[in-house]
C-alpha cells in the first residue's frame, strides 16, 4: 500500500529558525518522514508579503532549507523544496481565489490581527490571499495531513472548504486535507516572557534560543531565564510558567518525561536545573549547527539538491494543475 502523503512548510522570515520552530515543527517533521511521503517546502513567496530585501530573503531562504537538513530532515526521502521554484503554487493559488469568497476570506483571524495592527493602508493583498496560497500548497500534492501550529488551523479548515468545493462543482480534482495539531506540550515560550509563544520576530533577543546562535550564547540565555521565588523544579503552566517552560524544552530535547527531571532536580536549585539543561541544549544544537553551516558553505550543492527535489515536486504538482486547468474550462494550449 502506497503512504499517505503529508505537506508542510514554514516561513523563510529570519537567518535562523528558534527553539520553538525546532521543537515545535522540524522534530516532529523528521520523526514523520517515514510512515509518510513527506513533502516540506521553504515558503518563499508567503514571505513576500512581509516587508524583505532581495538579498537577505535568498540568504534567509537557504539558511532555512541548511536548517531542516541539519535537523534531519532528508532530502531523499522526503521532498524538501523551495515553494518558488514550483511555478504551479502561484497559478494554482489564482484558481483558487476564484472559488473563495471574499467574506471568507475576511475572516481569517490572522489576517484580522496583521490588519488591525499595522492598519488597511500597509496591509497588501498578498496578506488578503496568502491563505489562498497556502490552499493552493496543500491541495497541489494531494495531501492527506497538514501538520501544523494551532494558529495555523483556520488555514487549513479554509482549504478543505475550497476542496470540497471545488470537488463538487467541477469534478473531483483534490483530496480534502486534514490538519493534524500539534501538541499543546510542544508550545514553547519566551525566556524573559514565559507567556508569550518564543517567535522569530520577537522585540527582544534575550528570550530566544536560535538554532545557529553559538551555544555559549544559548547556554547564557537559559541561566538568564525568567524562573520564580518558589524554588521548585516543578511543572506547574499556571502559576510557574518560566520553569514549566524550560521543563519542557528539557523533556522535548532529551525525549524524557517532566514527572523523571523533576525528581532528577527535586531538592536542588534553579541554578544546578538551568545548568542541565544548558547542556542538553549546547549538546542538540552544537551538532545542528554545525551540519547547517557545513551545508551553507557549500550554497552551490544545496542549490542542487533544492534543484532535484524541485524538479520531483513538481511532477506532482503540475499533474494535479493540468486537471485542475481542464476542469474549469480553459483552453488547452497544443
Ligand atoms: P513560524 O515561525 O511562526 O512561521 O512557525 C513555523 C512553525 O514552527 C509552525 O509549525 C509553528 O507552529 C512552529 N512554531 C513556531 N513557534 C513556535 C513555538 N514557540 N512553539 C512551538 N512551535 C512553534
Ligand atoms: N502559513 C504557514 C505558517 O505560517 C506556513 C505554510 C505555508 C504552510 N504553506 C503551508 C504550512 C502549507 C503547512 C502547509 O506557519
Amino acid at each position: 500500500m502506497s503512504k499517505s502523503r503529508l505537506y508542510s512548510g514554514m516561513q523563510p522570515s529570519a537567518d535562523s529558525l528558534q527553539v520553538g520552530n525546532y521543537i515545535g515543527a522540524l522534530l516532529q517533521w523528521r520523526d514523520l518522514q517515514d510512515a509518510y511521503d513527506a513533502f516540506f517546502s521553504v515558503v518563499d513567496l508567503h514571505a513576500l508579503t512581509q516587508p524583505n530585501d532581495p538579498a537577505e530573503l535568498r540568504e534567509k531562504t537557504r539558511r532555512t532549507a541548511a536548517q531542516y537538513i541539519a535537523a534531519g530532515i532528508e532530502p531523499s526521502k522526503s521532498t524538501l523544496y523551495v515553494q518558488s521554484h514550483v511555478r504551479a503554487h502561484a497559478e494554482l493559488a489564482w484558481i483558487l481565489s476564484t472559488i473563495t469568497g471574499f467574506g471568507e476570506a475576511s475572516r481569517m483571524t490572522q489576517f484580522k490581527d496583521k490588519s488591525a495592527r499595522y492598519g488597511t493602508d500597509a496591509t497588501n493583498v498578498g496578506l488578503f490571499t496568502y491563505p489562498v496560497l497556502m490552499a493552493a500548497d496543500i491541495l497541489l500534492y494531494q495531501t492527506d495531513i497538514v501538520p501544523v501550529g494551532d494558529d495555523q488551523k483556520q488555514h487549513v479548515e479554509l482549504t478543505r472548504d475550497l476542496a470540497e468545493r471545488f470537488n463538487s462543482r467541477y469534478g473531483t480534482a483534490f483530496t480534502v486535507p486534514m490538519a493534524t495539531i500539534q501538541q499543546d506540550t510542544a508550545r514553547i515560550y519566551d525566556l524573559q516572557n514565559p507567556t508569550a509563544k518564543m517567535s522569530k520576530s520577537a522585540e527582544s533577543d534575550a528570550g530566544v534560543l536560535w538554532l545557529l546562535d553559538d551555544p555559549a550564547v544559548s547556554a547564557k540565555k537559559i541561566m538568564r531565564a525568567v524562573t520564580d521565588n518558589d524554588g521548585s523544579v516543578r511543572y506547574d503552566r499556571e502559576s510557574k510558567p518560566g520553569v514549566s517552560n524550560l521543563l519542557t524544552i528539557y523533556a522535548a530535547l532529551t525525549g524524557r518525561q517532566v514527572p523523571s527531571i523533576e525528581d532528577e532536580y527535586a531538592g536542588r536549585g534553579y541554578g544546578d536545573f538551568k545548568k542541565g539543561l544548558a547542556e542538553v541544549v549546547v549538546a542538540e544544537f552544537g551538532p545542528v549547527r554545525e551540519r547547517a553551516l557545513e551545508l551553507l558553505a557549500d550554497p552551490a550543492e544545496l542549490d542542487r539538491v533544492l534543484a532535484s527535489n524541485a524538479d520531483r515536486a513538481a511532477e506532482v504538482a503540475d499533474a494535479t494543475l493540468a486537471d485542475v486547468y481542464d476542469k474549469v474550462g480553459l483552453l488547452r494550449r497544443r
